[in-house]
């Protein structure tokens, strides 16, 4: 009987242990840079807005591959800001369909190649209930799949973006904690667009409006999110992807859809210089080349101003640890990679669990898998 007693308790005890503290309140005198930030829209370091730089995001979600790399080769390899150092764009890569010797060339370019999950499957619930281990096989060893087949240092993927931005609670940002990802750039503002909401860490609870629940709730020290501030649609809707506004110029209107990448832009570059976002999927701008044309007077517009700049993601996170004058930031050297290189393997065909009809070919960096790469088994073995 005593026994048994024992044993509830330490059932119960270990039970305990796995209920994430509840993030309270922000205390603005114990949350200090660099490795705190309370939510809010008051800019890092106590900046005015006109010494702060802007940072412009341009993010492509889902597979790398032969399709698109030709828009991204064109659209941003050697591309400069204003004070000589390269121009940026984060990649969120979903496993399937992945050219791994294309990420390693976007890496070698430069541009930053972030995790959007293994499997990115449907229907969305699937990532609204996703547990813990679920979240931890999507993106915790993702990160290592993706160093590997693509032979980059697993140290340069920091960020993750979540599959239809169902963002799942606390799970995928205990998972940042414990698998080393510094930033997730999954969850939209719509109350917070003007002036924008700044990054900040998840130690104490956040401000941010929880658009597609659920919303971490629970103090996770440490972890960033970096807001998706909304645009602002041509019917005054917000829409966080631009491929998913709804009221947009034209398609083939190259002109109206300049002056609506930059009516959106205006709104923090005249604001609080909150990081301004062009978030979308290729096949929208190739499949639209007004749309494509106007993105690529937007960036040539950004890249000669003085102070602002198309920067990796990664970037505005270090940025907002240690927030310098815009002055400052320009006088730094520019940012360096390590530099790898491919060897250039074909694979396949290659059996998997997970679809018994289909036979998959990588294309792969260093040696071949023996079966398709899935959920719990990342690398194939
Ligand atoms: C997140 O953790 C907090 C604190 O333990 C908890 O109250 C909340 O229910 C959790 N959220 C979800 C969706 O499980
Ligand atoms: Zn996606």
């Amino acid at each position: 009987m005593k026994c048994l007693l024992v044993l509830v308790l330490l059932a119960a005890a270990w039970a305990q242990e796995d209920v994430l503290p509840l993030a309270e309140s922000c205390d603005r005198e114990a949350c200090q840079l660099p490795s705190c930030r309370c939510s809010g829209t008051d800019i890092p370091g106590g900046l005015n807005a006109r010494d702060t730089p802007q940072f412009v995001l341009l993010t492509f979600d889902d597979g790398v591959n032969v399709i698109n790399i030709n828009t991204y080769r064109d659209l941003l390899f050697g591309r400069l800001n204003s004070n000589g150092c390269p121009a940026g764009t984060t990649f969120y890569i979903n496993h399937e369909y992945t050219d791994y010797t294309i990420v390693n060339e976007l890496y070698n370019n430069g541009l930053e190649i972030a995790l959007h999950s293994i499997s990115h499957q449907t229907p969305d619930t699937y990532w609204k209930e996703a547990t813990y281990d679920d979240m931890k096989m999507e993106f915790g060893e993702q990160r290592h799949q993706m160093s590997h087949f693509a032979n980059i240092p697993i140290d340069a993927i920091k960020g993750l973006r979540i599959p239809f931005l169902q963002v799942t609670g606390n799970a995928s940002f205990q998972v940042m904690a414990d698998y080393g990802l510094v930033y997730d750039c999954s969850m939209p503002t719509v109350n917070q667009i003007n002036p924008g909401l700044w990054p900040y860490t998840l130690d104490y609870a956040s401000t941010q409006d929880c658009v597609i629940p659920e919303c971490p709730t629970a103090s996770i020290p440490g972890v960033w999110v970096l807001p998706m501030v909304s645009w602002i649609d041509l019917g005054g809707f917000t829409c966080s992807m631009v491929d998913s506004c709804f009221s947009v110029p034209p398609l083939t209107d190259e002109d109206a859809w300049f002056e609506f990448i930059v009516t959106n832009f205006e709104r923090h570059y005249s604001g609080n210089r909150s990081p301004f976002g062009f978030y979308v999927h290729e096949w929208y701008i190739s499949s639209y080349p007004a749309i494509y044309r106007a993105l690529a007077r937007f960036l040539d517009m950004v890249n000669n101003l003085q102070d602002a700049f198309v920067v990796n993601s990664a970037e505005v996170i270090d940025w907002v640890k240690d927030p310098v004058p815009v002055n400052e930031y320009r006088s730094r050297p520019c940012r360096t990679w390590q530099t790898t290189t491919c060897q250039r393997q074909s694979c396949g065909p290659l059996s998997s669990y997970h679809n018994i009809w289909g036979a998959y070919w990588m294309q792969i960096c260093n040696a071949c898998p023996n079966t398709y790469p899935w959920l719990g088994n990342p690398l194939g073995q």
